[in-house]
């Protein structure tokens, strides 16, 4: 097994897309990633949402104030978190099952960017949109594509984050 720090450390955020389908085959493998998330009990209180559609993506792009990307990627990843299959873990494990897709989008030379959605204002507007049951959250968009931009992002250090044994 290969050391994963490398490919954790060079994904970046990415908010500028190249005009160029995914091929289906790596879109399901990064869903197969998510669904092997670790989830509170294993009950895994999650389901997917992929977008397509230039003129749903377009709406979307226009209902959140920061993902306006959304309209350029070519594929949307939509996290849906249900709380009644687990009321207290929900959105961590849903988030974690996110990351994963992620990470793996990113092993397939893939970009993403994830804009959050679940508790915001906009968040019915969103569900309305997409036709999400009542019972279930939109947890974020995540943008999918070829990358056509090189971000940086730096990191707090160790140092200030880290504490050994007791606060
Ligand atoms: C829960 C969550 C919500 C985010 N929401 C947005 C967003 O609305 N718009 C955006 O451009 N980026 C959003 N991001 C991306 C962060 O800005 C980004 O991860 C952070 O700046 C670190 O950059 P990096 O991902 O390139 O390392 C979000 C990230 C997370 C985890």
């Amino acid at each position: 097994m290969n050391d994963a720090l490398e490919l954790l450390k060079s994904r970046r955020s990415i908010r500028k897309y190249k005009d160029q389908p995914v091929e289906e085959e790596k879109i399901k493998k990064c869903l197969e990633a998510a669904r092997w998330a670790p989830s509170a009990s294993n009950k895994q209180p999650w389901e997917f949402l992929i977008v397509t559609d230039e003129q749903v993506r377009k709406k979307l792009s226009e209902i959140h104030p920061y993902a306006r990307f959304v309209a350029q990627s070519p594929l949307v990843f939509i996290p849906l978190t249900n709380p009644t299959i687990h009321q207290k873990y929900h959105m961590s494990d849903t988030a974690l099952a996110t990351m994963q897709y992620m990470i793996e989008a990113h092993s397939l030379g893939l970009g993403t960017c994830w804009a959050g959605v679940i508790g915001s204002a906009i968040e019915p507007e969103v569900k309305e949109l997409l036709n999400v049951p009542e019972h279930l959250n939109v947890l974020g968009l995540v943008a999918t594509g070829y990358s056509n931009e090189e971000p940086t992002k730096t990191r707090k250090e160790l140092e200030e984050l880290v504490h050994y044994e007791k606060y």
